[in-house]
């Protein structure tokens, strides 16, 4: 819930950034045992990016984010603070807002990293949103970013067909007016947390050569219970935030949904009764970028003029954890 009742938070500028290499579902036929077919109509993902060896999580950071300053007219260096929402940071640490920030010269900006599996863009917002509204800094630049082809394992085709990379970006400023931020809602629940996980590379399991040769970097993800949970989540707290503000699903311009599967989606778009040009999807371009997914959406829909002040905007998300969580805001 918003912290000061006079000052809420709003998004006055948005960027993206895609690696232009692209993975088809053809292109991994000819890795693993899977078809296009299987990939399309199991996921809906038609081709995924991969970021090229030498790059990382901040080169991708940077670029959506010095897009977001642009079209919202804010110099770096009055950037107050600035956090990375990521599961693939650069290095354990430092963290990768703080690589971002000397990137930028943003050096007013205090920083910090969110690992909240999906739904980390969401957590972030809601994190920039108390700092926002409590009068403590003006704006915040928010990053989504993943970079999901360096923890796949190739090898794998229950998890490789579903990932890229990507980067979105948002400035967050305060506002008096009554609009912004209106609701939120951030959930998690440890116990499902060996249901995605990677399980080498931090102090429960340091990188062995047995960790190596066992894959152990790589991504583990048991995909019919993350399925089963997204679909009851999402529904639940798109409904409770909808009732807390009174709001009917037919209100809603926009739902931004986690781009995890498209049956997912479909399955909550179906259920509210609301038109696709609502819900939008980029799964089929991008698969499944994380806590990328959402803002990457967002910037689309704005660069491409149909997402409009004034419109009421809903965002869901579910990830590694397991966390999820919601946000409501008049954009
Ligand atoms: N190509 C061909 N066959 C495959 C592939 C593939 N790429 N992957 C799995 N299969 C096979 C399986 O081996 C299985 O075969 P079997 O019946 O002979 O054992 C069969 O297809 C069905 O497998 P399921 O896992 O039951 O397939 P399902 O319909 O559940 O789809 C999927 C799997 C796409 C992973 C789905 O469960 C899913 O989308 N889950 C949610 C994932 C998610 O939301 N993740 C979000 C968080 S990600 C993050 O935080 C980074």
């Amino acid at each position: 819930m918003t912290s000061n009742k006079n000052i809420s938070s709003i998004i006055t500028g948005t960027g993206a950034a895609l690696p232009p290499h692209i993975i088809t579902n053809q292109d991994l036929e000819n890795m693993v045992d899977t078809s296009d077919a299987w990939i399309l109509s199991r996921t809906g993902i038609r081709e995924r990016r991969k970021l090229e060896t030498g790059l990382s999580t901040v080169d991708l950071s940077e670029e959506a984010a010095r897009e977001a300053l642009s079209r919202a007219e804010l110099e770096a260096s009055d950037v107050d603070l600035i956090i990375v929402a990521t599961v693939t940071p650069d290095h354990l640490t430092p963290s990768s807002s703080c690589l971002l920030q000397a990137r930028l010269k943003a050096f007013k900006a205090a920083a910090l990293d969110i690992s909240a599996g999906c739904t980390g863009f969401i957590y972030a917002l809601a994190v920039a949103h108390q700092f926002i509204c409590n009068g403590i800094y003006r704006n915040a630049l928010v990053v989504g970013v993943e970079i999901l082809t360096r923890v796949t394992d190739w090898e794998d085709r229950g998890t490789c067909v579903l990932f890229g990379d990507g980067a979105g970006a948002v400035v967050l400023e305060a506002t008096r007016e009554k609009r912004g931020i209106i609701n939120f809602s951030l959930q998690a629940d440890g116990r499902g947390a060996d249901l995605l996980i990677i399980p080498a590379g931090g102090s429960a399991m340091p990188a062995s050569a047995d960790t190596l040769q066992n894959r152990m970097h790589f991504l583990k993800m048991n995909g019919n219970e993350v399925f089963k949970f997204a679909v009851r989540v999402v529904e639940e707290t798109l409904y409770r935030l909808m009732e807390q503000e009174k709001i009917q699903a037919e209100n809603l311009d926009y739902l931004f949904l986690h781009q995890a599967n498209l049956r997912i989606i479909e399955h909550i778009r179906k259920r509210l009764r609301l038109p696709k040009n609502k819900v939008p999807v980029n799964i089929d371009r991008y698969g499944n970028m994380s806590s990328a997914t959402i803002p990457i959406a967002i910037h689309e829909e704005i660069t491409a003029g149909h997402l409009k002040d004034g419109a009421l905007v809903a965002m869901v998300a579910f990830g590694a954890g397991l966390t999820w969580g919601g946000l409501l805001m008049e954009w």
